[in-house]
């Protein structure tokens, strides 16, 4: 039997980026959320051994060894769970490869929920993590799905309110960004300012202060304005004008945008096609704008793809839909 597994990709509401540690990562604060688009994953056990991975539409970017995010996440699975089976896993690609949406890492863990299917033997939600940082910082996130707050590396994460979904529009430019390569990119930049640690990490510190006071609603001066936020508007919409009035930022920008200047005027038609919000998702290239209503994200879809960009118009995907819609039916 073949479990067929959608692998939701994400984008960063903020990602601020602390200090090179001693292991060679970066602590960072982040909001992850997941979004409506998609990659499937099927997966198959039987009997012998190996793991076989096949990429649908043959995209040269995604290595068919065992490099491969859904390879290793498979074969550690099969460790923790002491089963010995045949493994194939197709991947039917949509998401763009070293987009900054996490594709890579949510077939990861679409590979991992299809394979405890497929044996019918399950992790425990604590294992499950585990295996997930094991592969990547950005994997765990998907254990999680909706809005999700990210930490040390990013892969320690915890959900957030669960906000209503928010329309958006997701430009793919046919630009592969390293996230290594942004990350030491970034160290260079912030040695050349001499903005080395502890300062990294006491800007961290108060990026937690700021997402602190705009998740739990709390206004810039006085008491809280609950009455007005109950009033004025959904909450998604409420806290979309909280980040937009935050200032709420991605620090690759600082160093991918002089690399890639077209990004950059990407970044400014999605702002002038309407949308409160733009930003690099992750290290790029992929950039995401929310706006207010569907209408609107679809015109300026319309108007980004007349220019010759690849938009296209979404949602972001609360935590129950992510888990709703995780199984395909086929
Ligand atoms: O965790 P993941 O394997 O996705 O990370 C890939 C690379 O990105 C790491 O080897 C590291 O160079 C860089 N990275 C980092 N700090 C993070 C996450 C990733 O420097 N928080």
């Amino acid at each position: 039997m073949t479990i067929a597994v959608r692998s939701f990709a994400k984008i960063n509401l903020g990602l601020y980026i602390g200090a090179a540690r001693a292991d060679g990562y970066h602590d960072l604060r982040t909001v992850y959320q997941t979004i409506a688009l998609h990659d499937v994953i099927r997966v198959s056990v039987g009997r012998g051994s190996g793991i076989e991975i096949l990429c649908k539409n043959k995209d040269p970017r995604v290595p068919l060894d065992s490099s491969n995010t859904c390879y290793r996440i498979a074969d550690l699975v099969l460790n923790e769970l002491g089963a010995k089976s045949r493994v194939r896993i197709e991947i039917e690609k949509r998401l763009p490869v070293q987009g900054g949406l996490g594709a890579a890492s949510s077939n990861a863990v679409a590979t991992m929920l299809g394979l405890e299917r497929a044996l019918k033997k399950k992790l425990s939600g604590a294992a499950r993590l585990r295996i997930a940082a094991q592969v990547g910082s950005d994997l765990p996130l998907f254990l999680v799905g909706g809005t999700a707050l990210g930490v040390g590396r990013g892969e320690e994460v915890y959900p957030l309110p669960d906000l209503p979904s928010v329309p958006m529009v997701v430009v793919t430019p046919a630009i592969g960004v390293s996230t290594p390569k942004a990350f030491a990119d970034r160290d260079i930049l912030m040695k050349s300012k001499q903005l080395t640690p502890p300062g990294a990490s006491d800007r961290l510190f108060e990026v937690g202060c700021v997402l602190s006071a705009w998740l739990s609603d709390l206004p810039k001066s006085g008491l809280p304005n609950t009455g007005a936020s109950a009033k004025g508007g959904s909450r998604a919409e409420k806290l979309l004008l909280d980040l937009v009035r935050t200032g709420i930022e991605n620090d690759f920008e600082k160093v991918v945008f002089p690399q890639y200047p077209e990004l950059r005027d990407i970044k400014g038609a999605l702002e002038r096609a309407g949308a409160k919000y733009a930003s690099l998702s992750g290290s790029g290239s992929t950039l995401c704008g929310l706006f207010r209503s569907s209408a609107e994200a679809v015109k300026a879809a319309n108007r980004l793809r007349r220019s010759g960009l690849r938009a296209v118009a979404t949602r972001t995907l609360t935590r129950s839909s992510y888990w709703k819609q995780l199984s395909v039916r086929e």
